[in-house]
């Protein structure tokens, strides 16, 4: 067996119906599917270097050690490929963000699909993507919508050892070429993390029946937006989606309130484009103040410039949809 320095990239991606809810805490499987986007350029940049001489997995992220919680996630991952590697060797990882941590973009996301796709390779396992994705999973639940790029569906899945709760990708970037606006929005009070959350909500939110059920349905009103192309009819599912999880969010006890006034003011900036401006946009929002606009190419500048305009926006990002995990060479 070999072992070789590996360096992959993993994009971000961001959910159109949401996953927040756990059938596990531990492999992190979802109650309900879901369906993302892949950012491109927006990711993690991650080095595996396996080393004999390690007692233990060596890990920087962004040039600082990792903190517990994410060393117990980044041992999962890791004791999986070495299991399928047969080895008992650790390794030295480094992980360079090129989003900023905690601001409502899932860098988890990015971070253990970059991980699992770079420690593959430097641990020489034959896998499928399929099976990346849910090894990717056990790190970060939406991370395995980051192994794939386009227009990725999250399968909730039957089993309880999660290896049929995988991702596969429904459209390509091209088949659909939308582009994005992160609209960047400053962090408020410590926010409390998507794993507490989950858990929190799951258990405290009265409506968190009512939301998951939600989602079944609205994964299917999404699949249907996306075959016909139809701007409008995703608007209405993945708004109505992102705000249903945010009122869940909102009843939660305490309440996870992860809006700034700015959020609210690029909702309603985006929903004004819409329908007064007729312009082809939608907004989602993450576990943060970040608000994330979707629009047609022809309709970009128009709604970059009036995003950008909205008080308490500090930087807008434009982007599109792109490709999936993938090792750099020479990375
Ligand atoms: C609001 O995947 O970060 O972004 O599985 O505990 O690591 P863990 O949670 P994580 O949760 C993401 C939550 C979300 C919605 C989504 O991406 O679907």
């Amino acid at each position: 067996m070999t072992l070789n320095r590996a360096a992959a990239f993993a994009p971000v991606n961001i959910a159109l119906t949401k996953y927040w809810g756990k059938r596990d805490h531990e492999i992190n499987l979802p109650l309900a599917p879901s369906i993302s986007v892949t950012l491109a350029e927006l990711g993690t940049l991650t080095v595996v270097r396996p080393e004999p001489e390690l007692t233990g997995n060596r890990i920087l992220v962004n040039d600082k050690p990792l903190d517990p919680k994410g060393l117990v996630k980044v041992g999962r991952v890791m004791r999986a490929v070495r299991a399928l590697a047969g080895t008992e060797v650790k390794a030295g990882i480094r992980a360079v963000n090129t989003v900023p941590t905690a601001q409502g973009l899932a860098s988890s996301a990015s971070a253990f699909a970059a991980l699992a796709k770079a420690a593959v390779t430097a641990y020489n396992v034959d896998i499928s993507d399929e099976d990346l994705s849910g090894l990717a999973r056990t790190g970060s639940g939406s991370a395995c919508r980051s192994i794939h790029g386009g227009w990725v569906l999250w399968n909730k899945g039957e089993r309880d050892d999660g290896t049929d709760s995988t991702s596969e990708r429904l459209l390509t970037p091209e088949e659909w070429p939308l582009r994005v606006v992160v609209a960047h929005i400053g962090e408020g009070p410590k926010k409390i993390s998507s794993t507490e959350g989950m858990k929190l909500s799951e258990s405290t939110s009265p409506f968190f029946d009512s939301w998951i059920e939600t989602c079944h349905r609205d994964v299917e009103e999404c699949k249907v937006a996306m075959i016909n192309r139809d701007m409008q009819h995703l608007a209405h599912v993945v708004e109505g989606n992102a705000l249903a999880m945010h009122a869940t969010m909102l009843a939660t006890r305490p309440g996870l309130v992860y809006w700034q006034p700015a959020t609210l003011g690029v909702v309603h900036a985006v929903r004004r484009l819409r329908n007064e401006k007729g312009l082809s946009c939608l907004f989602t929002i993450d576990a943060g103040p970040s608000v994330v606009v979707l629009t047609e190419a022809s309709d970009l500048s128009q709604v970059a410039d009036a995003v950008a305009q909205v008080p308490g926006v500090t930087r807008i990002t434009q982007t599109r949809i792109g490709g999936g995990a993938h090792i750099v060479p020479n990375g």
